[in-house]
């Protein structure tokens, strides 16, 4: 069964509300503290400073905003390579917050004959495991795949030679200043791989310059810059297509998309 990923961001996030802090649904007063913290989020990301995540409102609102836009990218992108498995598939998620890349890709996936799904996540921030878990067992309730996974800030617990998918997380990584961690991080850990990342072009760094992500030498990957799907009609025909039954946030621009490869041989 095909799922609407905005629908889905949405259910997941009132499952955790409820689940995890007990809230029947999003008041008034929640929605105004999520677009606050929202537009805090959207000026750090601008800034150029290291990205904070372990405030629950900020989690919230990236999950409603951010989470099922990515989503909707990884679809596109898994359409296009034609991404095809046959019963189960194993995969690293470096970076994965609420999955968005997770459940692109599953969506984007031409199955054979769905199985199960092994996951391993290298995620810095700890307090996003919470939200993860809802979000995979609505998956799977909804969609009959099952997915089992594993959560650590460790690389060494990535599965052997299982594909590596991260979204976002080079910026993310550049704004720290750890982007060059990243051939070390994934390449010493599991060989061989392939590893895909969708990302923006360019981010800014702690000095305030605009730094290229491709340019960084010891990633060494291939950009697919100026190639792709139409990605904002995608992601608004995905938007009209939903129910919303909390906040929206309509506002939006599709950062320009690279894709970078790399096999670790
Ligand atoms: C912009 S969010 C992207 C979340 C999700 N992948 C998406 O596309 O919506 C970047 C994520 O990468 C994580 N992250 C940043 N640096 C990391 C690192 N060095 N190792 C693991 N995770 C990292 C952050 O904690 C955050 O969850």
């Amino acid at each position: 069964m095909r799922v609407n990923l905005f629908d889905f961001y949405q259910e997941v996030t009132l499952r955790y509300l409820r689940q995890n802090h007990g809230l029947s649904g999003i008041s008034k007063q929640l929605e105004q503290r999520l677009c606050n913290e929202l537009a805090r989020l959207r000026q750090d990301y601008r800034k150029g400073i290291p990205i904070d995540y372990s405030d629950k409102h900020r989690r919230v609102a990236y999950a409603l905003h951010y989470a099922p836009k990515h989503a909707v990218i990884w679809r596109e992108y898994a359409h296009l390579f034609g991404h095809t498995a046959n019963q189960n598939l194993d995969l690293n998620l470096l970076g994965p917050g609420p999955g968005s890349e997770l459940f692109g890709w599953l969506e984007g996936i031409d199955w054979a004959n769905p199985g199960a799904v092994a996951i391993a996540c290298i995620e810095k921030e700890k307090s996003w495991l919470e939200f993860l878990q809802c979000a995979t067992a609505m998956y799977q309730e909804t969609t009959g795949i099952a997915i089992k996974g594993t959560f650590s800030t460790d690389s060494s617990k990535m599965i052997k030679g299982a594909h590596l998918l991260g979204s976002f997380v080079l910026t993310d990584m550049g704004r720290s200043g750890e982007l060059h961690t990243l051939g070390r991080l994934v390449a010493s850990a599991n060989r061989p791989l392939t590893a895909t990342f969708l990302d923006a072009p360019a981010y800014t760094n702690k000095q305030g310059a605009t730094c290229l992500v491709s340019t960084e030498p010891a990633l060494g990957f291939t950009s697919l810059k100026g190639y792709g799907p139409d990605l904002r009609a995608a992601i608004l025909r995905e938007m009209d297509a939903c129910k919303p039954l909390c906040c929206r946030y309509d506002q939006f621009d599709v950062p320009n998309i690279n894709a970078f490869f790399r096999n670790y041989k």
